[in-house]
C-alpha cells in the first residue's frame, strides 16, 4: 500500500511553485491535501485538480504570519478529515534584496514575521493536533546554511526555519512526529520568477549554472519529491534532518578558481 494513502496533509503556499508541485505529488500518492495560501486566485482549480488526481482536497485562505490564521487551518483540516497527519509549512516571501546596512527594520521584520514566525505558529498548533504520529515538512533553504550578499533578511528567516526544525523534531519526537526541512537551491517558481524577471534571465541561467553542481535551475517537483518522501512512511527513522535539494551547493563549486 502506498504509505501516503488516505493520509491528511496540510500544505501552506499551495498556490506558489514548490507548494503547487507539491501537493499535486502528495495527491498523486493518495493523501488529502489541505491546501492553504494568503491569497485565493486559481484555489478552485487547485482543488479540483488535486480532487480529481487523488482523495478529496481542500483548501483555506490563512495568512501564516497570524497565529489565529494559522490555528483556524489547523483546525479546518481536523474538522474536515477528523485528523492530521502530515503538514509542508512552506509558505515564504523573498528578500528585499538590500545590502544589511540599507535593510529598514520593518523590511527586516517583515520577511522574519512571515518565514520563521509564520513555520512557528503552524508548528505550535500542528503538533498538538497529530496527537500521536505525524510528518512535519518545513521549507528552508541553502540559504539557511549559508550566506550572500544582499539578502539578510531572507538568510536570518531560514537559519530560523533550520533551527526550529531541531527544536520542534526534539519535542516531538516523544509523540513519534518527525519534523524535517526541505532546503533548495534556485527553484524555477513565480518567487524567483519576480526576483529576476523572468525564468529565462540570463543573470538567472548563469547564477543556476555556476551554484549548482548539476549546473541548472531546480525544479519545483524534485523538491517535491524529497517532501513526498519525507512526510511518507518511508522516512519513518528521519527526525530533526536537514535535507538539501539545492544541485550540490554546499557541496562545493562546480568551477575552479581562476
Ligand atoms: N524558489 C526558490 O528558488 C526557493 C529556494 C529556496 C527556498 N524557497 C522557499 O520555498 C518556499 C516556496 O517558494 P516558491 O519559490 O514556491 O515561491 P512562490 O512565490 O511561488 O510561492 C510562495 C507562496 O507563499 C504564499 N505566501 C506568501 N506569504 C504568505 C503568508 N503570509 N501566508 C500564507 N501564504 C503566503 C504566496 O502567496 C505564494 O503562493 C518559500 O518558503 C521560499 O522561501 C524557494
Amino acid at each position: 500500500m502506498n504509505s501516503l494513502e488516505s493520509k491528511v496533509v496540510i500544505v501552506t503556499g499551495a498556490l506558489g511553485g514548490i507548494g503547487g508541485a507539491t501537493a499535486r505529488l502528495l495527491a498523486d500518492g493518495g493523501a488529502h491535501v489541505v491546501a492553504s495560501d494568503i491569497v485565493d486566485t486559481g484555489c478552485g482549480d487547485l482543488v479540483g485538480e488535486l480532487s480529481a488526481r487523488g482523495p478529496k482536497a481542500t483548501f483555506l485562505t490563512a495568512d501564516i504570519a497570524r497565529e489565529d490564521q494559522a490555528r483556524a487551518l489547523v483546525e479546518h483540516a481536523v474538522e474536515r478529515f477528523g485528523r492530521l497527519d502530515g503538514a509542508f509549512n512552506n509558505a515564504g516571501i523573498p528578500q528585499h534584496g538590500k545590502p544589511l546596512v540599507d535593510l529598514t527594520s520593518d523590511e527586516f521584520s517583515t520577511v522574519l514575521r512571515i518565514n520563521a514566525l509564520g513555520v512557528f505558529h503552524c508548528l505550535k498548533h500542528q503538533i498538538p493536533a497529530m496527537g500521536d504520529g505525524g510528518s512535519i515538512v518545513n521549507t528552508s533553504s541553502g540559504l539557511g546554511v549559508l550566506a550572500m550578499p544582499d539578502a539578510a533578511d531572507y538568510i536570518a528567516s531560514k537559519h530560523a526555519v533550520c533551527g526550529l526544525t531541531r527544536a520542534a523534531a526534539v519535542e516531538a519526537a516523544p509523540a513519534g512526529i518527525r519534523v524535517n526541512a526541505v532546503l533548495p537551491g534556485i527553484v524555477g517558481t513565480p518567487m524567483v520568477e519576480a526576483v529576476y524577471g523572468s525564468l529565462d534571465s540570463p543573470e538567472l541561467l548563469d547564477g543556476a549554472r555556476s551554484l549548482h553542481l548539476l549546473g541548472r535551475l531546480c525544479e519545483p517537483d524534485e523538491v517535491g519529491h524529497a517532501v513526498r518522501w519525507l512526510l511518507s512512511d518511508e522516512a519513518s527513522f528521519v527526525t530533526g534532518a536537514l535535507i538539501p535539494v539545492e544541485g550540490g551547493v554546499t557541496a562545493g563549486r562546480r568551477l575552479a578558481p581562476s
